[in-house]
């Protein structure tokens, strides 16, 4: 817990924060709307006496009250995906439309990835990209198991995305839900402080930087971009975001979530950044009983 402690003077009910994330976290699901709708997974988990709650924010997620969510009927249809309740945020903030062409920058395993194909009603065009080949094939095996038709896989470094193999020359929308130092999966993964560093955080932020930009010079002007981590260094979200205002020509657009939250941070460790990310999301752990999550969205400027 102790890197955590930086952050007191950012979080409200200090304590609070502390002490939900000590505690486990819940399992939650999102209905794949390709293949059913909230009412018939619902109804599918009802049958096989699975406990539910579904979520106020989103009707599309669900809390379910098992250890295995991956066991259940509606899983194993494809009627619902594993996902981490905040998880499902930043795809919702991107709001891609049907037909639209969407680039997912960074997108194994693919549950954003497969959200955003059922936004679009499995219209369009999904670029699902990441990196780390050995991550890919969990990824194809959730499009499949999914049955997302429009998503295509790539397998390039985002920082320097060629978009060569593509007819056209932009995207309408891209999701950058970055690399990170993951401080906000501690109720997940309760060793997941073990290793951290400012070295660490300082040299992913450097990598964050280079996928943002290329992000913003890959989506089209007017186009949208939503850059989330589920980390609270402010070093790897306000300041990734302020950097890319500073070089690229995009700006911070307001968007509302139903859940709790609290605003982008405009200062921190001496540092200040541009006024407009209050606009931006940090989503807490004790605001709403999940992880942690930072969410923002951007316009590139015509
Ligand atoms: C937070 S995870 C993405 C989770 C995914 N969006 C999802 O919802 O399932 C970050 C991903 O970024 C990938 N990554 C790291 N560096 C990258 C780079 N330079 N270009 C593309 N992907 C990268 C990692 O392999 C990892 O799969």
């Amino acid at each position: 817990m102790e890197p955590l402690e930086r952050y007191r003077p950012i979080i409200d009910d200090f304590e609070a924060f502390l002490e939900v994330c000590q505690r486990p976290l819940g399992n939650a699901v999102r209905v794949n709307t390709i293949k059913a709708s909230a009412d018939r997974a619902v109804a599918t988990l009802e049958e096989e006496g699975v406990g539910f709650e579904r979520a106020d924010w989103n009707p599309n997620v669900i809390r379910l009250e098992t250890d295995s969510p991956g066991s259940t009927w509606s899983s194993f249809h494809g009627f619902t995906h594993g996902q981490e309740e905040v998880s499902a945020v930043p795809p919702v903030v991107l709001d891609p439309r049907p037909g639209e062409r969407v680039w997912d920058a960074c997108a194994a395993p693919g549950g954003k990835a497969t959200q955003l194909a059922a936004l679009m009603d499995d219209r369009g065009t999904v670029v699902a990209n990441d990196s780390n080949l050995g991550r890919l094939s969990a990824l194809r095996f959730n499009a499949e198991r999914l049955g997302a038709t429009a998503l295509a896989v790539t397998n390039q470094d985002a920082r320097n995305y060629s978009l060569k193999p593509f007819d056209f020359d932009a995207f309408d929308r891209s999701l950058v839900d970055a690399p990170c130092s993951c401080e906000g999966t501690i109720r997940k993964n309760p060793d997941t402080l073990d290793g951290w560093t400012e070295e660490h955080m300082h040299s992913v932020a450097g990598v964050q930087k280079g996928i943002l930009r290329r992000a913003v010079q890959a989506t089209r002007e007017g186009g949208t971009i939503v850059y989330s981590t589920c980390t609270f260094a402010p070093e790897e979200n306000e300041a990734v975001v302020n950097h890319v205002l500073e070089t690229e020509d995009c700006r911070v657009r307001e968007f509302d979530l139903a859940l709790e939250h609290s605003p982008g941070v405009t200062e921190w460790d001496g540092e200040a950044y541009d006024e407009s990310l209050e606009r931006a999301a940090r989503i807490y752990p004790h605001q709403n009983d999940t992880g942690g999550f930072f969410v923002a969205k951007l316009e590139v400027s015509a």
